[in-house]
C-alpha cells in the first residue's frame, strides 16, 4: 500500500515538472514573459532532478535494483554539472551565445545515449519494439552529442575549415548504413541473449562517428541551423529513451523540445529562403563573391558626427541592427542615442530581421539587455511598409537581411530571402568597419546607392562619437 502511495507521488509530482517545463516554454513565446518563462522551467527542470532522485533512490529502488545506487557520485556530478554551467552561464558573452547552446544542446545528446548505454550494457530492455526504440535513441543521442561537439569546435573557431573531401557524401552514407545494421544485430542478438558489449561499443563508435563526418562539411556559418537541427534530435531522442523509462517527464520535456527545435530549424531555413538539405549539403559560402565591377557607383563615407547630426534633425529614423551590432556590443550606446533622438522630438523604431545575427532572437536579446522598450521593436512584415515614409533608415552591423539583391539578382544565393526595405528610406546610413562582407560573402548594392552613406568604424565608438555630436548640438542650442 505504501509503495503504491509512493508511485502515485512520484508520478504526479513528475507530471508537475512536465506542467512546469511546458508552461515555461510557452511564456518564452514573448519577450516581455521570457523572463520568467525561464525562471518557471528551470524550476520544473530542479523538481525532475528531485523526483528522480526519489524515483531511484527511494520508492522506487527496490523496482530497479540494476541502477547505480550511488548518491554521493549523483551529487558530486550534479554540483560540478550545476557550478560549472552557473558560472558559464553568467560569464557568457552574447556573440558566444551559440556556441554555449551548442555544447548543452550535445550533453542532453550524450545524456539520452547513456541512458540507453545503460539499458543495453545491463541487458535490462527486452521485447523488440522497447529494443529498437532503445537503439533509436542511443543511435539520435550519439549522433547529437558527437556533431553538437563538433558544432562547438567550428564557433569557437577551434576547427577553422570545413572538410571537403572527395566522396564524402558517399562515405557517411555507407557509415550511415553500417550504423543502422549493426544496431539490427544487436536487436536481434539481444533477443537471444548472445548480445556482446564490444558489439554495443561499436555502434556507439559508428553512431559518433557519423555525426562528427556528418558535421565536419558543413561552414561554421551555417552551425546554428545545425544546432538546431541537433537540438530536435537531441529532443528526441530524450523523448524516446523515456518512453524506455516509463518516465512521462522525460517523454513531454523530450518531444517539446523535439518539436521546438524542428520549428525552429523550418523558420531559420524558410527566412533564409533556404531548404535544410541545402543547409547541410550545398556548401554555401564556397561560391567566389561577384567581382566589385558588378555594381555600379561609388561608397560614399561620412563623418559619424554629420550622421548624429543628420538624424537629430531627422522627423523619424529606423534603425537595423545586425550581426556586427552584437559584435561590437554596441546596444547600451545604441540606446543612449535613441533616447538623446527621442529627446529632441525623433520619431525611432527598431526594425528586426527573423534571422539578424547568427542565431535566432538574438537582436530582440541584444536589445532586450539595453532596457529598449518592446513597444519600440517591430518584425519584418510589421514594419517594412513605413521604411519607404521614413526620413533616416540606420543599419548598424547589418549587411545581409538589407541586401537588395535577395529581391532582384536571381543569380544570387540570398535571392528570395525576405530582406528589410532599408533601402526604400530617403536617407540611408551603414555603420561598418570597412568593405567587410556579411555572412553570404556578397557585395550589397544598397551600400552604393544615391541615398546611402557610409559611416565607418566600429558600431560602437561610432555611435560614442554620434553622442557627443548630438550632445553638443543640444549645448549650443542652450547657448
Ligand atoms: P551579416 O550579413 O553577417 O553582416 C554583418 C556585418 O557587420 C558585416 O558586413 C561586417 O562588416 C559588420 N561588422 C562586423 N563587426 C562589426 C563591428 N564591430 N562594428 C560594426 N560593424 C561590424 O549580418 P546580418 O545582416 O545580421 O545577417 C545575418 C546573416 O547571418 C544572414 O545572412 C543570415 O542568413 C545568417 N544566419 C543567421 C542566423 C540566425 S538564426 N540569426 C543563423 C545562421 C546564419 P565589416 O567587417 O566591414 O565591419
Amino acid at each position: 500500500m505504501i509503495d503504491q502511495i509512493s508511485q502515485l507521488v512520484v508520478g504526479a509530482v513528475d507530471l508537475i515538472a512536465a506542467f512546469l517545463l511546458l508552461y515555461g516554454l510557452h511564456r518564452m513565446a514573448s519577450p516581455v514573459t521570457a523572463p520568467s518563462g525561464i525562471f518557471v522551467a528551470g524550476i520544473g527542470m530542479a523538481v525532475a532532478i528531485l523526483v528522480t532522485f526519489l524515483d531511484i533512490f527511494g520508492v522506487n529502488a527496490a523496482a530497479r535494483p540494476f541502477l547505480p545506487v550511488n548518491i554521493g557520485l549523483a551529487v558530486i556530478a550534479l554540483t560540478i554539472g550545476g557550478g560549472v554551467s552557473w558560472w558559464g552561464g553568467r560569464k557568457v558573452a552574447m556573440t558566444a551565445m551559440p556556441q554555449m547552446v551548442a555544447i548543452y544542446n550535445g550533453m542532453g545528446g550524450g545524456a539520452a545515449g547513456s541512458i540507453a548505454a545503460v539499458e543495453l550494457f545491463g541487458h535490462h530492455t527486452s521485447g523488440l519494439v522497447p529494443l529498437s526504440v532503445t537503439l533509436l535513441g542511443a543511435l539520435i543521442g550519439a549522433v547529437s552529442f558527437a556533431g553538437s561537439i563538433i558544432a562547438w569546435a567550428k564557433l569557437q573557431s577551434i576547427l577553422n575549415k570545413p572538410l571537403r573531401v572527395p566522396y564524402l557524401r558517399f562515405f557517411n552514407l555507407a557509415l550511415f548504413v553500417t550504423t543502422v545494421a549493426v544496431g539490427c544485430v544487436i536487436a536481434f542478438l539481444s533477443l537471444s541473449s548472445a548480445l556482446s558489449p564490444e558489439l554495443i561499443f561499436g555502434f556507439f563508435v559508428l553512431a559518433m562517428l557519423f555525426g562528427i563526418m556528418m558535421t565536419l562539411p558543413i561552414g561554421g556559418a551555417d552551425m546554428p541551423v545545425v544546432i538546431s537541427i541537433y537540438n530536435a534530435f537531441t529532443g528526441l531522442a530524450v523523448g524516446l529513451e523515456g518512453f524506455v523509462l516509463q518516465n512521462p517527464a522525460l517523454m513531454i520535456a523530450g518531444m517539446v523540445v523535439g518539436a521546438a527545435g524542428l520549428m525552429l530549424t523550418m523558420l531559420m531555413a524558410r527566412a533564409m529562403n533556404r531548404s535544410i538539405s541545402n543547409v547541410l549539403f550545398s556548401n554555401f559560402g564556397d561560391a567566389p563573391a561577384k567581382a566589385h565591377g558588378a555594381i555600379k557607383g561609388e561608397m560614399k563615407p561620412t563623418e559619424p558626427a554629420d550622421a548624429g547630426t543628420f538624424m537629430r534633425y531627422a522627423k523619424s529614423v529606423i534603425i537595423v541592427p545586425g550581426y556586427g551590432l552584437a559584435a561590437a556590443q554596441g546596444q547600451q550606446k545604441l540606446y543612449e542615442f535613441v533616447k538623446l533622438l527621442q529627446g529632441a522630438g525623433v520619431s525611432v523604431k527598431f526594425a528586426i530581421h527573423p534571422v539578424a545575427g547568427r542565431m535566432p532572437g538574438q537582436m530582440d536579446v541584444l536589445l532586450a539587455e539595453a532596457g529598449v522598450p518592446y513597444n519600440m521593436i517591430f518584425q519584418l512584415d510589421d514594419i517594412n511598409a513605413e521604411f519607404a515614409d521614413t526620413d533616416v533608415a540606420l543599419v548598424i552591423g547589418a549587411n545581409d537581411v538589407v541586401n537588395p539583391a535577395a529581391r532582384n539578382d536571381k543569380s544570387s544565393p540570398i535571392y528570395g530571402m525576405p530582406i528589410l526595405n532599408a533601402d526604400q528610406a530617403k536617407q540611408v546610413y551603414v555603420i561598418k568597419r570597412g568593405q567587410g562582407k556579411g555572412y553570404a560573402g556578397i557585395q550589397n548594392a544598397l551600400f552604393y546607392g544615391d541615398n546611402c552613406n557610409m559611416v565607418y568604424g566600429d558600431a560602437t565608438s561610432v555611435l560614442a562619437t554620434m553622442i557627443e555630436a548630438v550632445r553638443g548640438l543640444g549645448t549650443k542650442a542652450a547657448a
